[in-house]
């Protein structure tokens, strides 16, 4: 595993700052391969939460190349992705249904029953009822063992964006449809070609569920993330600030992050 460059600490989550992404990808790519091994080996089978966007391409690259070597099996794992454009149809090359197809699904030995994407196929009237049971079905599989999450510029997680709202009521949100922020809308049409053609909502996995994983890597490249890290680590617990939410359960937080995205972070414990 590529080793860190140093180690941070603030309040009471482990940063871990790389030379670079790559670095930084190798090494939470072999956490998720030893949260793999581990929970085969400790109860048959492991349930991960997975994210999508231009940040982990190239963690599934090394899941996808350990795969074909024949080091790494997903027969005994089961996934579920944070978020999905709604509606979508999973036929969409800009559905994250099609992504996590190119990028794992279509080249790993998963069990299609296991993959779990957000349907946004489901009549609006539904949306509702089939976040709730993707809820229970994670509660049924046990629990995530590991939740990767990427985090937007304006410090969202999944597509929890960012809102007006007591620090209580947010850690309880469930999965739920969202409106998406401009922010995210703006970032997002890159996929879409332009910003008026972003889908504007999406079903998310909810702040509690997310909050539930055993674990939880979050990772953030480049100075276009340097300000949002440090206010999620360092800034006070905001629901204006997705990301700082992850202060609540802070042992089981640890931040895969390069160099760029560390400058605003300092050198200090906090
Ligand atoms: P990105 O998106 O990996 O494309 O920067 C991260 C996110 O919005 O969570």
């Amino acid at each position: 595993m590529p080793t860190p460059v140093r180690v941070l600490e603030w309040n009471g989550a482990s940063i871990w700052v790389f030379a670079d992404a790559p670095s930084a990808c190798c090494a939470a790519a072999d956490r998720i391969v030893q949260v793999i091994q581990s929970g085969v080996n400790n109860r048959g089978k492991a349930v991960l939460g997975l994210a999508t966007g231009a940040t982990p391409i190239p963690i599934y690259e090394r899941l996808v190349a350990q795969h074909r070597a024949g080091e790494l099996s997903f027969a005994d794992v089961t996934t579920y992705n944070l978020d999905e454009y709604y509606p979508i149809s999973p036929a969409d090359p800009r559905s994250y249904h099609a992504y996590m197809h190119r990028q794992l699904f279509g080249h790993v030995d998963i069990a299609p029953n296991r993959a779990h994407v957000f349907d946004s196929t489901v009549p609006e009237a539904f949306a509702a009822e089939h976040v709730a049971q993707y809820d229970r079905w994670i509660a049924a599989d046990g629990g995530l063992d590991l939740q990767v999450l990427g985090i937007g510029r304006n410090g969202h997680i999944g597509f929890n964006e960012p809102e007006e709202l007591p620090v209580e009521e947010a850690l309880r949100l469930p999965s739920r449809l969202v409106d998406l922020h401009p922010v995210t809308r703006a970032d997002a049409s890159r996929d879409f070609g332009a910003e008026p053609q972003v889908i504007p909502r999406a079903l998310t996995l909810g702040v509690a569920p997310i909050l539930s994983a055993c674990s939880i890597l979050v990772l953030a490249f480049g100075t276009q993330k340097a300000e949002i890290v440090a206010r999620s680590v360092r800034g006070p617990m905001t629901a204006l600030v997705p990301a700082s939410l992850l202060q609540s359960v802070p042992r089981r937080v640890t931040w895969m992050v390069d160099e760029a995205a560390a400058q605003a972070l300092g050198t200090g414990r906090g």
